[in-house]
C-alpha cells in the first residue's frame, strides 16, 4: 500500500503529465460537460465583492476567472493546482485581479486566516493524505470563512463514466481497484467519509446537496468513441491495448451506449455532491 507521499508524487506525476496533457487537449470539451455543476457551486458560494477567494485545483482556471469577475477590483482570487501545464493555461487568461501558483494546495503554506471564500470544482478529491490537507486549507480560511466544493458521487451513481468503463474492461489490461481511503475521481462519493475528512481537519458540520445532471459523451456514437480514448481513464488504458483489443472495447462501449443514444447526443446521468461547510 502506497503512503501519502507516494499518492502525492502520482497524483503530481499524472497532473503534470498524461492527465493534464489529456486535459489541455480536450479543454473545451470538458469544460462544456462540467460547466452546470460548478454554475451550482458558484451560485451556492455565492461570492461577494471585495473578498478574497481560493480555486484550489483551479485547473485551467475557468471557475477562477468566474470568481474573480465576482469579487471585482477590489477583491482577489488565488487560483492554486499542481499541474504546471494548466497553471501555465490559467495565467495566459492575463485575469487582472487573479493570481496563480502551481503548488500542492496540500502543504502550500498559505497565509494564515487570509481567505473568505475557498471554492473548489472537482480540485480536492485527490489528496493523498486529506485530513492534513484540509486542516492546512482551514488554517489559512478566516474565522467567518467559507468553503464550498462540487465532487462526483459514487461511480454508481454516475454510469456515463461507469457504463462505458465496464464494457471496455475485458478487452483492457486489468486495473487496481482504488482502496476506499485512496484519492480519486471518486474519492469524496461517499458523504459520510467527506464529513469525517473535514470534521477531522477541524471544519464544521458540512452540508450536502445532491446535483443531478446527464453528461453528454458526444454528439453521435462515432464522436463519443473518438472522445473515449483522449481523456479519462479509458483513453490511459486504450494507450496501453493494442489496437485490435481498443477496437473490441469500443464496439463493446458502442452496444452498451446504445440505449442512450437521444437527439441531443449519447447522454447518461451525471451525480455530484455540493458540499458547504464554514471554518468552525
Ligand atoms: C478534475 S481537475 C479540475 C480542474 C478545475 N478545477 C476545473 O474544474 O476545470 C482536478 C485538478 O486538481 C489539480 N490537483 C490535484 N491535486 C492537487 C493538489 N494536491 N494541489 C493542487 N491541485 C491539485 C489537478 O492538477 C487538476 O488540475
Amino acid at each position: 500500500m502506497k503512503n501519502a507521499t507516494e499518492l502525492a508524487a502520482d497524483q503530481a506525476a499524472f497532473w503534470n503529465g498524461p492527465g493534464g496533457a489529456a486535459w489541455l487537449a480536450s479543454q473545451e470539451r470538458i469544460e462544456r460537460g462540467i460547466a452546470w455543476f460548478g454554475e451550482q457551486a458558484l451560485a451556492a458560494a455565492a461570492p461577494q465583492l471585495g473578498e478574497r477567494v481560493l480555486d484550489i485545483g483551479c485547473g485551467t482556471g475557468g471557475t477562477t476567472a468566474a470568481l474573480a469577475a465576482a469579487v471585482g477590483a477590489s477583491g482577489h482570487v488565488l487560483g492554486v493546482d499542481i499541474s504546471e501545464p494548466l497553471v501555465a493555461a490559467s495565467r495566459a487568461r492575463q485575469i487582472a485581479n487573479a493570481s496563480f501558483e502551481c503548488a500542492d494546495a496540500a502543504t502550500q503554506p498559505f497565509e494564515a486566516e487570509s481567505f473568505d471564500l475557498m471554492f473548489s470544482r472537482f480540485g480536492v478529491m485527490f489528496f493523498g493524505d486529506p485530513v492534513t490537507a484540509f486542516k492546512n486549507l482551514r488554517r489559512a480560511l478566516k474565522p467567518s470563512g467559507r468553503l464550498v466544493f462540487v465532487c462526483w458521487r459514487m461511480p454508481q451513481e454516475n454510469p456515463w463514466g461507469l457504463v462505458p468503463f465496464k464494457a471496455a474492461a475485458p478487452f483492457l489490461p486489468p486495473v487496481e481497484r482504488p482502496g476506499p481511503e485512496d484519492p480519486g475521481q471518486y474519492s469524496f462519493g461517499d458523504r459520510a467519509r467527506v464529513e469525517r475528512i473535514l470534521k477531522g481537519a477541524g471544519f464544521g458540520t458540512p452540508t450536502f446537496e445532491p446535483l443531478d445532471r446527464p453528461m453528454r459523451l458526444g454528439q453521435d456514437m462515432a464522436e463519443t468513441l473518438d472522445n473515449a480514448g483522449k481523456f479519462g481513464p479509458l483513453a490511459r488504458l486504450f494507450a496501453e491495448t493494442s489496437p485490435a483489443n481498443v477496437a473490441k472495447a469500443k464496439e463493446a462501449i458502442a452496444a452498451a451506449l446504445k440505449p442512450h443514444v437521444t437527439p441531443d447526443g449519447v447522454q447518461l446521468a451525471g451525480a455530484c455532491w455540493l458540499v458547504r461547510v464554514g471554518r468552525n
